[in-house]
């Protein structure tokens, strides 16, 4: 990895700095996806985030809803991985799985039930084009008909990403655009019928 992405969080700390701003709109959007989400018929919701970071965009939120929520993080940074088991285990969360690996490699993903949620927060300013066309063509596949992703991306390259979702047979349940910051978060949903390809090789490089 080419930065340090310990230091990168160092960012949400100044309070109304843009990235605690873009963690609020995260927050409040993962709230309302796992109020409207399809579930299992026990009512399970299995949430995947994507280089997710320490997790604090989606723990602390999982912590105030009802305990049949699943949650896979997948980071690859070993001092990020641990400190979101440590809040996992804080929240006492016990439904809460940190796999310090590759998310852009399909292999990471074997076996897994398709997520009702999955979050991409802070991936797409970091890849190419291509990358970003992968990864969103490939995300089909990893979530279930009427699932929900939540993403982000900076300033007017946003859009971009935004018609990707379009192509790639999803319908945006809202595009938040702050007046005074460059933070850009989506919401979309799988429009049904999901005929995934099969998922293999590489989906994107840091
Ligand atoms: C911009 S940060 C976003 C973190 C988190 N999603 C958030 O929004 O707070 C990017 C994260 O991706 C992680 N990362 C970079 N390459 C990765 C890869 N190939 N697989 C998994 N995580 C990766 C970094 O360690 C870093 O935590």
């Amino acid at each position: 990895m080419s930065r340090d992405w310990v230091e990168w969080h160092q960012g949400y700390d100044p309070p109304g700095s843009p990235l605690a701003g873009r963690l609020e709109v995260v927050r409040q959007n993962l709230r309302r996806a796992l109020g409207t989400s399809p579930s299992e018929p026990d009512g399970t919701r299995r949430i995947v985030s994507i280089c997710a970071g320490d997790g604090r965009d989606v723990l602390p939120v999982v912590a105030e809803h009802d305990r049949r929520v699943r949650v896979l993080l997948v980071e690859l940074d070993q001092t990020l991985a641990r400190r979101a088991r440590e809040t996992a285990d804080d929240l006492d969360l016990p439904a809460v799985e940190v796999r310090t690996a590759d998310a852009g490699d399909a292999a990471t993903y074997l076996g897994l039930p398709p997520a009702h949620i999955l979050l991409a927060c802070g991936v797409f300013g970091n890849i190419g084009p291509g990358d970003a066309r992968r990864t969103v063509a490939a995300l089909p596949a990893l979530i279930v008909a009427g699932g929900i992703v939540i993403w982000t991306r900076a300033g007017d390259a946003s859009l971009e990403v935004r018609a990707l979702f379009a192509e790639h047979g999803f319908n945006e349940l809202s595009f938040t655009v702050p007046p005074d910051a460059r933070f850009r978060v989506g919401m979309h949903r799988l429009a049904g019928p999901v005929r995934p390809g099969p998922l293999t090789g590489r989906l994107f490089r840091f």
